[in-house]
């Protein structure tokens, strides 16, 4: 298993989401004062979450066909897309926070 830092803690305010750039790229969520962790690439085709998608509640919505993904389960809740994102652990460490990913 693999930990990379995403961000700080005060980075990423409630209801927002940043891309990490990594192999696969990663994007980190915080809702409700909670911190989630997908793949950032749709499902659908090829485009960036973090960096070209909306929050709704635990939703993050897919700007360029509107799928929408459950942050929390990474499970695909609007079409077009079908299938879910890959979720990841997070860690928060002081002001730090650590997604856990591959082998
Ligand atoms: S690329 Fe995300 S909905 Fe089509």
């Amino acid at each position: 298993m693999t930990k990379i830092r995403a961000c700080r803690v005060s980075d990423l305010p409630d209801g927002s989401c940043l891309r990490v750039e990594c192999d696969p790229p990663l994007a980190v969520y915080r809702v409700g004062g909670e911190f989630f962790a997908t793949a950032d690439t749709c499902t659908h085709e090829e485009w960036s979450l973090a960096e070209d998608g909306e929050m709704d509640g635990y939703e993050v919505i897919c700007c360029l066909h509107l799928a929408r993904f459950d942050v929390r389960t990474g499970e695909a809740t609007a079409l077009p897309a079908t299938v879910g994102l890959e979720t990841y652990p997070v860690e928060v460490s002081g002001d730090d926070v650590w997604i856990k990913y591959g082998d």
